[in-house]
């Protein structure tokens, strides 16, 4: 038993190991933009009524917005990664000839979450403009830097 926890956790290790640094930033930063996404969809299904409004889960979503929000993500975009390098990505080019433009448009969705924990709270109505002034970070930098945008 101790035996196949211990080859179980080599497998574990051996795995990760034979992951490149351009493989693991890919991996991650569609993880976070997937944890982005899944708290969007949770206050855009309230907000069109999909889901009832819940003021402590559109709260809670907020909060983990703005928490993703602080995250480095342009470090995870290390060169070599472009949707020109590497299948899988949709990382245009494009960030790589302008990285300072590139995080500046991720700290506009970071500013834009500031207070949005409070924001959502008080009714289903609130949640509307919030999601406006978020979604329109997202297309700021999908549009230039997003292949398929
Ligand atoms: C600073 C730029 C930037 C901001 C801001 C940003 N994104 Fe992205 N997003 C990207 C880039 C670049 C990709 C493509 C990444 C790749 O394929 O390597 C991406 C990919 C995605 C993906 C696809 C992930 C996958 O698994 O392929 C989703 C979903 C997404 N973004 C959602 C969002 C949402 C929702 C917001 C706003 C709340 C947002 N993003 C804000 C740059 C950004």
């Amino acid at each position: 038993m101790r035996q196949s926890i211990l080859v179980a956790s080599l497998c574990l290790i051996g795995s990760a190991a034979l992951a490149t640094p351009a493989e693991d930033a890919l991996e991650a930063r569609h993880g976070l933009m997937k944890m982005i996404s899944m708290e969007m969809g949770t206050l855009a299904g309230m907000a069109k009524g999909e889901v009832d409004y819940d003021e402590t889960a559109a709260s809670a979503a907020a909060k983990n917005l703005m928490a993703l929000a602080q995250y480095d993500a342009p470090k995870l975009f290390i060169e070599g990664t472009s949707s020109d390098d590497m299948e899988g990505s949709d990382a245009l080019p494009a960030i790589w000839s302008d990285t300072e433009d590139f995080a500046a448009r991720y700290a506009s969705f970071a500013t834009a979450t500031d207070g949005i924990d409070q924001e959502v709270m008080g009714g289903q109505g609130n949640l509307g403009p919030v999601l406006q002034k978020l979604g329109s970070t997202c297309s700021e930098c999908h549009k230039p830097y997003r292949a398929d945008r």
